[in-house]
């Protein structure tokens, strides 16, 4: 049962202050508005934080941008990776340094190994089936779960029992935060994006990534998120909390046009991908 006292401090969240992302992603948004910005100016940019920038390179040197030469410049990446690439890496390293490092019962660094799993994997599906969503999917992936970091910082007790209760009854963690608190962390995650100005598409693959046949604007980015997720799922990388059945939702599956045998191909595909590139993490070391 959803408790009105939960419900009230939900509506709490929207008046207090969410954390913000770093000014430095805000300036690159800006910066590559303007169609004479160059890869030297963004990259100056993006420089001026030293801590985001080896981040920042770290997460494009990683074999699920798509190149195996090492690249040892942003500028360099910007090039070779394009403009949105390195935007949505930075995007990632931008949402990730935004909140804290977490408390015992909610596992933060599992929970972004499963974040960046998705995100790889969002990418990798996109690439593989041609979906041409690549640095969307990316983006999208990191951002799905967001609302369950934010109910764990704002509404920790409630979402503590949240928690609880999908390990308890095998329940999605979704449907479990909506009995105790009367919103589930794709609502939070999608406020959130737009608190953060973020494209209105990927706050929708955050609200809707648990029910793509709910679809408004972009139906295939949503159903790439929701496969990836419960992909990722299955190759049990990384924990975000949630102890219930792994679906692959009908119409996400008909909207990417496909069915169980290209969805075990591509498993087996991500399996040996991750266990050749055990570097997905590789962004932690150091914090
Ligand atoms: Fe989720
Ligand atoms: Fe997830």
């Amino acid at each position: 049962m959803p408790t009105l006292a939960a419900a009230e401090k939900l509506g709490r969240i929207v008046i207090r202050s969410l954390p913000t992302l770093p000014s430095v992603y805000y300036r690159v948004e800006e910066t590559m508005r303007d169609p004479d910005t160059s890869a030297a100016d963004v990259a100056r940019i993006i420089e001026s934080d030293q801590s985001i920038a080896s981040k920042v390179l770290k997460l494009v040197n990683s074999s699920y941008f798509g190149f195996t030469r090492k690249i040892t410049s942003l500028r360099q990446a910007i090039v070779m990776l394009g403009f949105s690439a390195v935007r949505n890496a930075l995007l990632s390293i931008s949402v990730i340094k935004a909140f804290g490092p977490g408390n015992e019962d909610f596992n933060r660094k599992e929970f972004w190994k499963h974040a960046l799993a998705v995100a790889a994997s969002a990418r990798f599906i996109s690439v593989d089936w041609r979906l041409g969503v690549h640095d969307d999917a990316y983006a999208a992936g990191i951002l799905h779960d967001i609302g369950k970091v934010v109910l764990d910082q704002y509404l920790h007790a409630e979402f503590v029992r949240s928690l609880k209760l999908s390990q308890r009854e095998g329940m999605s963690l979704h449907e479990a935060e909506r009995r105790v608190i009367g919103a589930s962390h794709c609502d939070v995650g999608e406020y959130l994006c737009e608190s953060w100005s973020l494209p209105v598409r990927l706050g929708e693959a955050v609200a809707l990534h648990h029910k793509p046949s709910v679809i408004r604007s972009d139906p295939r980015l949503v159903s790439v998120v929701h496969v990836a997720d419960s992909m990722v799922r299955q190759l049990q990388l990384g924990h975000s909390g949630n102890y219930g059945p792994i679906e692959y939702n009908e119409a996400a599956l008909e909207e990417l046009n496909t069915g169980p045998e290209r969805i075990a191909d591509l498993l087996s595909k991500l399996r040996q991908e991750f266990a050749m590139n055990p570097d997905l993490f590789a962004i932690f070391e150091g914090d």
